[in-house]
């Protein structure tokens, strides 16, 4: 395997202006990859990719892992609490020994923002963000669109509510970007201390009535580990307020689906009974984290 060239690689950033047409692409490979019949195959053979999460993850480690043994990757995955960043060492230097070791890209959850991209200009491999702080979570986002463009067979004109702490909220950020370039209607419903002024100029901030009314009811997680102190009371006035209680799912459109990034907490942000009901694409999109990620994957080294 020969070391990949510069202008092959293809970072993974984020999704603000990323075009329509290459969303759709990564989406349309993810729908094949998701059809795909056989179980792993020899795309990313003698290719080396490694999971460097700085924070932690469940659903994007794993997919993201299960994606490259599906493309037939070598796998390193990287525990940042086992290693030598215990002992002082930056994330670049950390990134840069992996990569002078051959690996050929690098998927990459951090908490600092701002850093991603200094990271990428700084290595000759590809990175893909698998999450960084409040600002971005692309891949996330991809695999939303996904399952919504699954359900309804198209972005274009879905109205989606996105409904919680959106201040802290990468996936929120990602999905509007995203939905708003392939012509969904991107709306907010928040707690006053969880909105996100710098966003109201692209997407409204609603109130509950209204954002019941959406094709998608996407749920957020409150994000506890990035609040400063006082934002959040009491999860019983939270459900109250904000959550997504079976009386108010009740009053969602016939057609419309609910939709949750998790982890999820039951009875907080959304109700235990509504996890798994049937207007719920919950586990559905965690599914389809492999598809897309196997396209992201492809993307980043096969260009
Ligand atoms: N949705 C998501 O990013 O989950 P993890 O934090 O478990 O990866």
């Amino acid at each position: 395997m020969s070391t990949l060239q510069l202008d092959q690689r293809k970072h993974l950033i984020g999704l603000r202006g990323m075009p329509k047409s290459e969303i759709l692409s990564i989406l349309d490979r993810a729908s094949h990859w998701e059809s795909h019949p056989v179980t792993i195959t020899n795309t990313l053979n003698g290719y080396f990719v490694a999971n460097m999460f700085f924070e932690n993850s469940t659903r994007t480690r794993f997919s993201f892992e299960v994606a490259e043994k599906r493309l037939g990757a070598e796998v390193l995955n990287f525990t940042a609490a086992v290693s030598s960043v215990q002992k002082g060492e930056s994330i670049y230097d950390t990134v840069r020994t992996l990569e002078s070791m051959g690996i050929h890209a690098g998927v990459v959850r951090i908490k600092a923002i701002g850093v991603m991209q200094e990271l990428a200009d700084r290595v000759r491999v590809p990175i893909i963000n698998a999450g960084d702080g409040n600002n971005e979570h692309p891949t996330q986002a991809l695999l939303d669109l996904y399952t919504m463009r699954k359900h309804f067979g198209t972005l274009e004109g879905l109205t989606v509510s996105i409904i919680g702490d959106i201040k802290h909220s990468r996936v929120a950020r990602s999905n509007l970007w995203a939905l708003r370039e392939t012509g969904a209607k991107v709306q907010f419903c928040a707690p006053e201390n969880m909105t996100a002024p710098e966003l109201a100029e692209y997407a409204p901030f609603v109130a509950m009535e209204e954002a019941l009314k959406a094709d998608v009811v996407m749920m957020l997680r409150v994000q506890l580990e990035r609040h400063e102190d006082g934002l959040f009371r009491s999860a019983e006035q939270y459900r109250e307020a904000y959550g997504l209680t079976a009386e108010r799912a009740a009053r969602m459109a016939p057609h419309a689906i609910i939709m949750h990034p998790a982890p999820v907490n039951r009875d907080v942000e959304i109700d235990d009974e509504l996890v798994e009901c049937g207007k719920s694409k919950i586990f559905e999109q965690m599914a389809n984290g492999v598809p897309v990620r196997m396209a992201v994957l492809e993307r980043a080294l096969l260009g």
